[in-house]
């Protein structure tokens, strides 16, 4: 038993105009939100379903804020081939998770690398319209979710339809297979696959107000990569 991990994190906000140059406040609601959603601490997880609220995790997983580093830039977007990380290296990004905060356009709101990748690309990009929870946020992705959900990404978990159809798995039992993402605020039950979809994880595609649990299985998944032999081993003290 690894007890709780804490990661520290570094943010790296990279900004073409003083909007996107957001505030320490609004990082520090960000990282708030992670240490809430991690620890089963949001206020919302009560909206749990019962067929789902016995299997909603603590992941015993916390952030702490390391450094904030704020660059200058005339990119107006970045897209998400990793030119900001290009651009703006990780810093010791075997130990720390590393955070981009950079407007990416095409409507995505972040994208993430999985554990096992190349370290020089390691970490999460999130543009600054859904990153936390106060100032230069933008309805319905002003929850701070769409980082809890890709810091998912960079523990290794997967989309909760496994990104393909019901037989695609997310390699997680406890999450109903399903055969695409929701989207905006689904009600309970909504069926795919012959089960009810737990639309309301961090995992699928739903609003930010209406994601609010990982699961048992996700916690599990989580956890093993810092096990011996496992790919963030390195970032535990
Ligand atoms: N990578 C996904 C996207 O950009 C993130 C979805 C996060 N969802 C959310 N409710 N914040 O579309
Ligand atoms: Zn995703
Ligand atoms: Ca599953």
């Amino acid at each position: 038993n690894l007890g709780v991990i804490n990661i520290p994190v570094n943010v790296i906000v990279v900004y073409s105009n003083s909007n996107e140059n957001i505030s320490d406040a609004q990082i520090a609601s960000q990282i708030t939100v992670l240490n809430d959603d991690f620890r089963k601490a949001n206020n919302d997880v009560n909206q749990a379903p019962a067929e789902f609220s016995g299997v909603a995790a603590d992941s015993e997983i916390t952030f702490t804020l390391a450094n904030t580093f704020r660059n200058a830039s005339s990119t107006t977007s970045w897209g998400t081939n990793n030119a900001v990380k290009s651009a703006y290296p990780p810093v010791n990004p075997e130990t720390h998770l590393n955070i981009w905060v950079c407007n990416i356009g095409g409507g995505i709101l972040g994208y993430a690398q999985f554990p096992g990748g190349n370290l020089s690309t390691d970490g999460v990009v999130c543009s600054p319209q859904y990153f936390g929870t106060t100032g230069y946020v933008s309805a319905p992705f002003d929850k701070g979710r769409t980082m809890t959900h890709e810091v998912g990404h960079y523990l290794n978990l997967r989309h909760i339809w496994g990104d393909g159809r019901c037989k695609r798995d997310d390699f997680v039992s406890d999450t109903p297979s399903s055969d695409g993402p929701n989207y905006g605020c689904p009600s309970y039950p909504t069926v795919n696959c012959r089960s009810n979809d737990m639309t309301m994880n961090y995992m699928d595609y739903v609003d930010d107000a209406c994601m609010y649990m990982f699961s048992e299985g996700q916690k599990e998944r989580m956890r093993a990569i810092f096990a011996p032999g496992g790919a963030r081993e390195s970032m535990l003290p």
